[in-house]
């Protein structure tokens, strides 16, 4: 595979596809962004069924087609919200004249138009139409302010036309649709850095089959080693136990235990130009771990007590080490959350915290979302509920802007 698709692996893509004659392009287009990994939902306007059924996309997409704003049964499946949560890009494959109006003027009036408004990542669209549509005063200057938003035109491209007509306005080729999306996610941001991140829970021996240890899944420290990754750095990934797949490309580093991690934090520090430490790791470990399993009841007992001593503090002695790699932390609190979050900040002379609410089951922990407060010392910023993917990449552009003021 092309190394520059692979940042296309796990993308949640919303397909959006509007009623133009292109959009039957939308089913190869589909099938093609999935042998690149990418996870695609589609919605299509009510127009865009008159050109390509729903039962054909949903069968490629082996997802239910999105059609409705105001269906209950739908909305209360995965709603608007939902879907605008799940994306980590909204791609309008093909974009019609009239949509590129409706997106431009702000419309809510359908399923497509109301998620594009509720979205927090970012959307681009393919126009497909006829070339004196696409050429139109009112189509460019509809364009032309998309753009000026930060919405990414890719195409139109230019030649004959399904009508007959000659000119700009073809939908982009699909090899040069899936190299075109694949780069809206490769920023370049962290090009040449190294960043070292944690992630995961750590597990404390008790005895030879006991631990303790604590719900983190890991998930959004493996989000932001690949928005790392996209972003152009090179990831060590020193992961505790989890369920998931490290990212291709992340130099994955296992372990178990707190000491283990703060080992092999310390045996790489020297390469790591920014360091991210996600990972819950546990604050104490038990005294002694037991050889042989603790019996129950020995000794009569109905009590058992353990006895704890505390892990070294990973990320302190990081953010204390001469050279200081760009030290970020990750404050999972259940109450005073900011504050906490700030005298986490300070103590440990970090350079950014993101701090979030576990309290919360809806984000945090085992959720795919997160809602946070990234916080440096001179300021701060709330990042409403989204993906932790869309949370990494919004993490990572915030570490390299920082990272370009110290320069
Ligand atoms: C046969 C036919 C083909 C069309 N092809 C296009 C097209 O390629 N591009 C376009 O912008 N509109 C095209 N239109 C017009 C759109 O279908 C129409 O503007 C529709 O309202 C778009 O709705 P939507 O933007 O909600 O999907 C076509 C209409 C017909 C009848």
């Amino acid at each position: 595979m092309d190394n520059t698709l692979l940042t296309l692996r796990n993308r949640r893509i919303l397909l959006g596809v509007t009623g133009g004659i292109a959009a039957y392009k939308a089913a190869e287009l589909t099938r093609r962004l999935q042998d690149q990994g990418a996870k695609i939902r589609i919605i299509m306007t009510r127009s865009a069924t008159e050109f390509i059924t729903p039962l054909t996309l949903q069968a490629l997409s082996t997802n239910p087609v999105h059609l409705d704003l105001l269906n209950p049964d739908t909305e209360s499946a995965m709603g608007h919200i939902e879907l605008a949560r799940w994306a980590d890009l909204i791609l309008i494959v093909p974009a019609s004249a009239n949509f590129l109006a409706r997106l431009a003027s702000g419309h809510s009036d359908d399923l497509l138009t109301t998620v594009c408004l509720a979205a927090e990542c970012p959307v681009a669209v393919a126009p497909a139409m006829n070339q004196a549509m696409w050429a139109k005063p009112a189509t460019q200057a509809n364009q032309k302010l998309l753009v000026s938003r930060g919405v990414h035109l890719l195409g139109p491209d230019h030649g004959i036309q399904a009508c007959g007509d000659t000119g700009a306005g073809r939908l982009l080729e699909i090899d040069r649709l899936i190299l075109a999306t694949s780069e809206l996610f490769d920023s370049g941001e962290l090009t040449g850095k190294t960043v070292m991140i944690t992630a995961g829970p750590t597990r404390e021996a008790i005895d030879p089959v006991r631990y303790i240890s604590n719900h983190s899944s890991g998930k959004q420290g493996y989000a932001l080693a690949q928005a790392a990754l996209d972003a152009g750095a090179r990831v060590i990934l020193i992961s505790g136990p989890t369920q998931l797949a490290a990212p291709d490309r992340a130099e994955l580093v296992s372990v178990v235990s707190a000491q283990d991690m703060h080992d092999n934090v310390q045996s790489r520090l020297s390469e790591t130009d920014i360091f991210v430490g996600v990972a819950a790791v546990a604050d104490y470990r038990p005294k002694l771990a037991q050889n042989q399993k603790i019996k129950k009841n020995a000794a009569n007992k109905r009590t058992l007590t353990l006895e704890f001593v505390e892990n070294p503090d990973i990320i302190a002695e990081v953010a204390d080490s001469v050279p200081k790699p760009f030290t970020v932390g990750f404050a999972a609190e259940t109450e005073n959350i900011e504050a906490y979050a700030r005298k986490k900040l300070i103590e440990k002379k970090l350079d950014l915290i993101i701090a979030n609410n576990v309290a919360n089951a809806q984000i945090g922990f085992n959720s795919d979302l997160n809602e946070t407060t990234i916080l440096w010392q001179e300021g701060k910023v709330n990042m409403p509920t989204m993906s932790k993917r869309a949370l990494s990449e919004k993490i990572v552009t915030i570490i390299s802007q920082h990272i370009k003021q110290r320069i």
